[in-house]
């Protein structure tokens, strides 16, 4: 059974680290529209350009910029093929496009990512990626505030969300996010 699945959560929940565990366990497409970015930038192509300055101030991308890309990807997949996206959508205009893009069943399971900003400030600040300066990280949680925290509401609604506590060691918080995919009924809990 194919499994489409978001990871939601503020930045450093660790939404990478358990993004690579599950696309090897369920064979997904990843697709992270950070690394996607950050490509970008680093090829120093046209999106690199337009998106370096938002990304450098932690604020989002804006949508046009985003979206085709993102739905040139999953429009290309085969019918068969599950994906994990990570970091999309980042708000309620994303998360519409993707419906429209996609379709109604764009998506069968989101996991929520819950971590206290104390605990993120430190975990970002360990890594020191170009944008985990603490001021950076402090304004790309106010913009996950702002922004990104309404889709727990909207794909609540819609019965997808399953919410995990992301404190813990990296083994721990990935059998509660098993827990959870086996929860929104698409696999077998490992
Ligand atoms: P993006 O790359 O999506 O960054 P983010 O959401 O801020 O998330 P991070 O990559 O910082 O954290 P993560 O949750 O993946 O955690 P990770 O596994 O790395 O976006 C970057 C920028 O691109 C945005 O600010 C925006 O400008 C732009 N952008 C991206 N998508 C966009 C979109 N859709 N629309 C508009 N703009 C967009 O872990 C973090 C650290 O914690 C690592 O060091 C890791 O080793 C460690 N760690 C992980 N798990 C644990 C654990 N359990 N215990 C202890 N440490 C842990």
């Amino acid at each position: 059974m194919t499994l489409k699945l978001i990871l939601l959560g503020p930045p450093g929940a660790g939404k990478g680290t358990q993004a690579e565990r599950l696309i090897e366990a369920h064979g997904l497409l990843h697709l992270s529209t950070g690394d996607i970015l950050r490509a970008a930038v680093a090829g120093e192509t046209e999106l690199g350009w337009q998106a370096k300055p938002y990304m450098d101030a932690g604020e989002l991308v804006p949508a046009e910029l985003v979206c085709g890309a993102v739905a040139e990807r999953l429009n290309g997949l085969a019918d068969e093929q599950g994906y994990l996206l990570d970091g999309f959508p980042r708000n309620l205009a994303q998360a519409e496009s993707l419906t429209s893009d996609v379709g109604e069943d764009a998506i069968d399971c989101v996991i929520h990512m819950a971590l206290d900003p104390e605990e993120i400030v430190q975990r970002l600040l360990k890594r020191g990626r170009a944008d985990d300066t603490e001021e950076v990280i402090r304004n790309r949680l106010k913009v996950y505030e702002a922004e990104t925290r309404p889709l727990i509401e909207y794909y609540s609604q819609r019965g997808l969300i399953r919410s995990i506590d992301a404190l813990g060691a990296i083994e721990e918080v990935a059998g509660r996010i098993a827990l959870a995919i086996a929860s929104c009924g698409q696999v077998e809990a490992s």
